[in-house]
């Protein structure tokens, strides 16, 4: 079935792609491997990951949509209609489907911070007595984090207000929010940039991000790089090939892969900007600076040292639940938009059943962090298990088959038809993408992928 849904606007597309990928991978990942992979050598190598890898790769998955003019399954259909290829595109959904149930659960603890930040509740219990530092914190993220019902609460407040966008539709829904959320994310991050550049020590902080030191490149640096450059550009999961199907013919995709891919990168940037002058102007150690516990533990106690402690909490967690909304959203569509293409099934039904099993399954991944933390598989909370398989093992996956299918199998008249606009747009760069697209991506990325074996 083909697809007559479209974004409305040049600026919302722009919006809607750059909401799907500015999310939790700029604001804790990226700090988090740029702090343990030597600082500026990582932003060098991340740097030339998005522009060798990155941005080709996007504009495969781009043209695949728009051209395809479906899901993330029916666009492969439409290309090659008597191939198995479409399995690529059902890889993706799967993996997409199993970070949303975990990503929701974080995206609930965004949420709770929130909360706690508005009513000043993450502060005022703090033992005054003794110094504020990052391990009272660590105990109140424990508090929220490991109890049962209150994540679950937020989590499913995150669930139903997905649920309320993805049925208001593409145009009405996404876009219309990202026009309203992805310009207020920005203005935030500005504000906060200033305050971390004005705090005392700032420079410091800056240096170690900002100052190269190349004898800190080696092969584990370049491998963190690369996946930390696909997780954040929401390469390998469906997403860009679905929200392009709702891109008009006139769209320049290469365009806006650049547009996206550089919105992306300035957002992972001043994460560093912000961050690091912060950690250095508090005092605070490296083993702070670890996943979850920088945003929930690190940051707060930052935020508790300065003046107007709770704006600027509710500032910042405001701002990381609008990354995790307008990300989890754009995991979602890519299901809804499944079971609506595949199924013929009206939006609503499609938005039901997509939805509705994630009540059970995010409980579980949250559950998994407090109560049912014993209930293991090979050693791995459900959560955990959930992002292993996914972020581990089919994205990967379905990247390399992707790059092999637009690299060997599409037609190469559709991939280029599709990048140059049929003639339309000049295609200097075509030549380059097709040749990384073929060659240099699916080893790379194998590389990856087989990392995460040896590890
Ligand atoms: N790109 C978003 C982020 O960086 O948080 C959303 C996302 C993409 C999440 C890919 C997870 C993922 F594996």
């Amino acid at each position: 079935m083909s697809n007559n849904t479209q974004f409305a606007t040049k600026i919302g597309l722009i919006a809607a792609t750059v909401g799907s990928a500015v999310g939790l991978g700029n604001v804790w990942r990226f700090p988090v491997l740029a702090q343990s992979n030597g600082g500026a050598a990582f932003l060098l190598v991340y740097i030339a990951c998005v522009f060798i890898l990155g941005i080709p790769v996007m504009m495969a998955e781009f043209s695949l949509g728009r051209g395809g003019q479906s899901d993330a399954v029916g666009s492969f259909m439409n290309v090659t209609p008597c191939k198995k290829w479409w399995m690529v595109g059902a890889i993706a959904i799967s993996a997409s489907y199993l970070i949303l149930c975990y990503y929701m659960v974080v995206a609930g603890w965004t949420m709770e911070y929130l909360w706690q930040s508005i009513t000043g509740d993450l502060y005022t219990t703090l033992n005054s007595a003794t110094e504020i530092d990052s391990t009272q914190f660590a105990l109140k993220m424990k508090e929220y984090i490991v109890d049962d019902i209150n994540p679950l609460i937020f989590t499913y407040i995150m669930i139903a207000a997905n649920f309320v966008v993805l049925l208001c539709g593409v145009k009405k829904g996404i876009e219309r929010l990202s026009n309203i959320l992805m310009p207020m994310l920005f203005i935030l991050l500005i504000i906060f940039g200033c305050v971390s550049l004005s705090l005392p020590k700032a420079n410091e902080g800056l240096q170690f991000f900002l100052n190269p030191d190349f004898s800190k490149i080696n092969g584990s640096v370049i491998i963190n790089a690369m996946g930390q450059a696909f997780f954040s550009l929401s390469l390998g999961m469906g997403i860009l090939i679905t929200y392009a199907s709702y891109y008009p013919k006139t769209t320049i995709l290469s365009r806006t892969a650049v547009t996206v891919s550089l919105l992306d990168m300035t957002v992972a940037i001043m994460m560093g900007i912000i961050i690091f002058p912060a950690v250095t102007s508090f005092g605070l150690t490296g083993e702070s600076l670890e996943g979850p516990s920088l945003v929930f533990s690190t940051l707060p106690s930052i935020f508790a040292q300065m003046p107007l402690t709770q704006l600027w909490s509710t500032l910042f967690f405001l701002f990381l639940m609008v990354a995790a909304l307008t990300s989890t959203i754009s995991i979602a569509e890519v299901s809804v938009a499944f079971m609506q293409d595949r199924f013929n099934m009206k939006r609503w039904k499609a938005c039901l059943i997509v939805i509705t099993p994630l009540f059970i399954f995010s409980s579980l991944c949250s559950l998994s962090q407090g109560s049912l933390g014993n209930m293991t598989v090979m050693g791995l909370t459900l959560f955990d298990l959930f992002d292993t398989i996914a972020t581990n093992i089919l994205l990967p996956t379905a990247s390399i088959l992707l790059c092999i299918y637009m690299g060997w199998i599409a037609p190469k008249s559709f991939f280029k038809g599709e990048l140059t606009n049929y003639g339309t747009v000049k295609s200097r760069v075509f030549n380059i993408v097709l040749f990384i697209v073929r060659f240099v991506a699916p080893v790379l990325i194998a590389t990856i992928l087989i990392a995460h074996f040896i590890k």
